[in-house]
């Protein structure tokens, strides 16, 4: 596996994948994501080592996107009933040796408990009552545990899912008992999962090393699956970087030795990443329509918000951002100068540059005009999945490049589809 440094960024951008933004802007309109497919072929090259990579599509589950996935070998994750339709929708199996489509979650909803019973969908059971629910509508199937090793760590409190803070998975003081408990309905659990938290780093990710040995010794009758979660980092900064992927299968592949060599089997070894696969990949393309001052502070205001990127608003995340002029200028011979970016939604916190709490602070762009193009970078993890109508804004489009070209792979919503299915009351 390559060792992977952060890539210098530009504050100024012309073109996504050699597709000119201005372009893609006039033809698709804004606000727009675009991804480009290659970088997420490269990530899925890099984990290559692991058994399988399944891919968490709550990152990015548009259906190009789980097709590119899905024809370059890796597996899926689903967490609801529409994830488990959209992994159909994109070609994936429901049956098969490692199933093809695991539904992980800490509850059943009626609807995803008949659908994982009626189709056969592998379950990796987040709390003891869904071990009785399913055992009860479906004896006898092979099940995986998610385990909260008492520990997590993600780049944001909300996004850390170990710990007795966290609402995930089976505790691990409780494995004894989830293991009498699938017994009793005959469920053979031949997996263990440990998901600490997103965006985390090395020191922690390897932690969950040790305590899924202790695991596995409990749980080791019918096992033939380890899954080392997902939480694999992006760099959003330049001067972060990618974590050692090499000392990290290292790591899982020494444990996974040795357990097989107590069990007398071989063990397959998942990965289950979502950022890591897709953050890259996406660019969301909006239009400054405002540039206005407020005391020392300068504003670019701009089309998309909180309602097409909600990370800022929610984490306090940075993303690298840069300008593409549409004059006759490349806006690299501009000066750069700080400034707050913002949306168009009537929320104070509709703010593109903000730290963790909400207070705002600014990033260096060159000067923009108003038409001009600010592209929001590393867009392609939890940005349009996460994306609503709120302020009645239609969802944005997404368009792929695959090989220099641009293919539309989901079409604006419009405004007569924001209130399809609302009706007033005629009495
Ligand atoms: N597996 C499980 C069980 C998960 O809950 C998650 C993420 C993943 C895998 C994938 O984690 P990743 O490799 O992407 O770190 N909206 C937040 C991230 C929430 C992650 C939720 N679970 C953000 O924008 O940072």
């Amino acid at each position: 596996m390559p060792s992977l440094t952060a890539p210098d960024r530009s504050l100024v951008r012309d073109n996504i994948a050699s597709v000119s933004v201005r372009e893609l802007a006039e033809r698709f309109g804004t606000p727009l994501f675009v991804y480009d497919e290659s970088p997420i072929l490269q990530r899925i090259a890099d984990l290559q080592a692991f058994d399988a990579i399944r891919f968490a599509q709550k990152a990015c589950s548009n259906l190009a996107i789980m097709d590119t996935v899905r024809r370059h070998g890796c597996l899926v994750d689903a967490v609801s009933t529409g994830e488990i339709h959209r992994a159909l929708a994109a070609g994936y199996q429901t049956v098969g040796n490692p199933p093809p489509i695991v539904y992980t979650a800490d509850i059943f909803d009626r609807e995803s408990l008949d659908l994982v019973v009626e189709r056969e969908i592998h379950v990796n059971c987040g709390s003891p009552d869904m071990i009785t629910m399913l055992g009860q509508r479906a004896p006898g199937r092979e099940i995986t545990l998610r385990i909260n090793p008492g520990f997590g760590h993600g780049h944001s409190q909300k996004t850390n899912t170990g710990g007795d803070h966290s609402k995930h998975g089976i505790w691990h003081e409780d494995l004894p008992e989830c293991l009498k408990q699938a017994k009793q309905f005959d469920l053979r659990v031949t997996g263990l999962h440990v998901h600490i938290g997103s965006g985390t780093d090395l020191k922690h990710l390897s932690q969950v090393c040790q305590a899924m040995e202790r695991f596995a010794r409990l749980a080791g009758e019918h096992l033939v699956a380890l899954s080392a979660g997902g939480g694999l980092p992006i760099p959003y900064r330049s001067e972060e970087s990618f974590i050692d992927l090499d000392a990290y299968y290292q790591l899982w592949d020494a444990t996974r030795n040795r357990l097989a060599e107590e069990l007398g089997r071989p063990l397959r070894l998942e990965v289950e990443p979502g950022r890591y696969l897709v953050a890259e990949s996406g660019y969301l393309i909006a239009e400054i329509r405002a540039v206005k001052r407020m005391g020392d502070n300068t504003f670019y205001l701009v089309d998309a918000g909180f309602n097409n990127l909600a990370r800022p608003v929610m984490y306090g995340a940075y993303h690298p951002m840069s300008i593409c002029s549409v004059g006759d200028d490349s806006a690299d011979a501009r000066e750069a100068r700080e400034v707050v970016v913002g949306g168009p939604l009537c929320e104070s916190g509709d703010i593109f540059t903000q730290r963790e709490g909400g207070y705002v602070c600014t990033q260096p762009l060159p000067e923009a005009n108003i038409g001009d193009l600010l592209i929001v970078e590393n867009a392609g993890a939890y940005g349009f999945v996460m994306g609503s109508n709120y302020n009645s804004k239609p969802l944005a489009a997404e368009v792929l490049v695959r090989d220099g070209w641009p293919h539309l792979i989901r079409a604006r919503q419009n405004c007569h589809e924001l209130f399809a299915g609302e009706c007033i009351p005629t009495t």
